[in-house]
């Protein structure tokens, strides 16, 4: 990303320049809504992402400049606010910087701006990027880099859940900090075991197609995961030992079916389902068989869309474009409700995908798709 106009936007707002640091968004491959569930994800870090320009002010005075933001894009708190900002997207920033001083770092005050290139609102955790890139600059400039990096996606997920109000898993900043050019990671988030999987499909790319339907995750997303909870809480009370549906099966579900209303049971039902389906894509990758990846994250949609209900018409209609195409594998990637779809798509077939999906949807709802290709970059860095 050419950082000219960033440097050039905080050299005439703080009259000096500082040091750049960069965090990217994510894909995930499969394992949706698996995260807060104890469960698997296969994410991966992109090559866009947020960077910003940043140096340390000698105050108490944090001073923010969002380059991107139209309205509200200058402000300032202090370190010792106790009430976090009005403005929502200052609250990721002060949350970092409060989670970094309940972890014993003390900071001092900074001028910083940031601007990015992953779209807001697509499901490619825009606001984990922009956590991200604060917590590793933080920890670097005032800490000497002494917190580990699962430790700053950690401070990331505790901003969502204690200043953003959403209670997400860890997947979005666990990718952005510790993703690897090239390679996908499946995450254990029961044991936070992780392995790298180079990926790198011969003969199929990976394309997210962005439905232009604004997605921000709030109270639908905390529903689905209380949704979860219910179904925890039964099955533990049943049969012990069940902290997470990653605990639980098949079987043990329907023993508690009578007692859940069918909404909780069908999202309980779609977790336990993807449970397996990650398993399965993670055999699937290692013998190389990419038809069988797309057959599941076909089913995942579909999972995502009728039994745990995060679709909306313009995702489905996508899904099913892709399907008619014969495109591999296609599905509404991260929380849902809006946000792009991950293709998986032979190579021979992808102008034809793209053309007629941007086409049919524009006919149908009036608004042209944003097609970007995955290109899997590195997690969060000094640049
Ligand atoms: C959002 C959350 C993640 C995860 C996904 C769904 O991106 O931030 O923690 O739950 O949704 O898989």
């Amino acid at each position: 990303m050419d950082t000219t106009i960033l440097r050039n936007r905080f050299r005439g707002q703080f009259g000096t320049s500082g040091d750049l640091y960069f965090s990217p968004g994510r894909i995930n491959l499969i394992g949706e809504h698996t995260d807060y569930n104890g469960g698997f994800v296969f994410p991966g870090a992109i090559d866009k992402g947020i960077t910003i320009e940043i140096y340390r002010n000698g105050s108490r005075k944090v001073c923010l400049l969002a380059l991107d933001r139209k309205d509200d894009s200058y402000l300032e708190f202090s370190l010792d606010d106790t009430e976090k900002p009005s403005v929502h997207w200052a609250c990721y920033i002060f949350g970092v910087c409060k989670e970094l001083e309940k972890r014993g770092i003390t900071l001092g005050g900074f001028n910083a701006a940031f601007t990015g290139d992953v779209p807001l609102g697509a499901g490619m955790s825009s606001s984990a990027a922009l956590e991200s890139v604060f917590a590793f600059a933080l920890n670097t400039m005032f800490a000497g880099g002494r917190v580990d990096k699962f430790e700053l996606a950690k401070i990331g997920q505790a901003t969502e859940h204690n200043y953003c109000g959403v209670k997400c898993g860890i997947m979005d900043q666990f990718a952005s900090v510790l993703g690897r050019e090239g390679c996908l990671i499946r995450l254990d988030c029961r044991s936070l075991e992780y392995e790298y999987f180079p990926f790198n499909p011969e003969g199929y790319r990976l394309v997210l197609v962005n439905s232009m339907v604004k997605h921000s995750l709030g109270n639908e997303y905390n529903e689905r995961r209380e949704s979860c909870e219910k179904a925890v809480e039964l099955m533990n009370s049943r049969f012990g030992s069940v902290e997470t549906l990653r605990d639980a099966n098949h079987q043990m579900l329907d023993d508690v079916k009578d007692k859940l209303t069918d909404q909780d049971y069908l999202r309980a039902k779609y977790v336990l389902d993807e449970k397996d389906r990650v398993l399965a894509v993670c055999d699937a990758l290692v013998n190389s068989d990419y038809e069988l990846v797309g057959k599941k994250m076909y089913e995942t949609h579909w999972g995502l869309s009728r039994d745990y209900t995060v679709s909306c018409p313009e995702l489905d209609f996508l899904v099913e474009t892709a399907q008619e195409c014969g495109v591999t594998g296609s599905r509404i990637m991260g929380g849902g409700f809006g946000g792009c779809t991950l293709n998986l798509v032979r190579d021979t077939l992808y102008d034809k995908f793209i053309s007629k999906a941007t086409r049919d949807y524009s006919r149908k709802f009036g608004i042209t798709p944003k097609v970007y290709s995955v290109v899997i970059g590195d997690g969060s860095r000094k640049l």
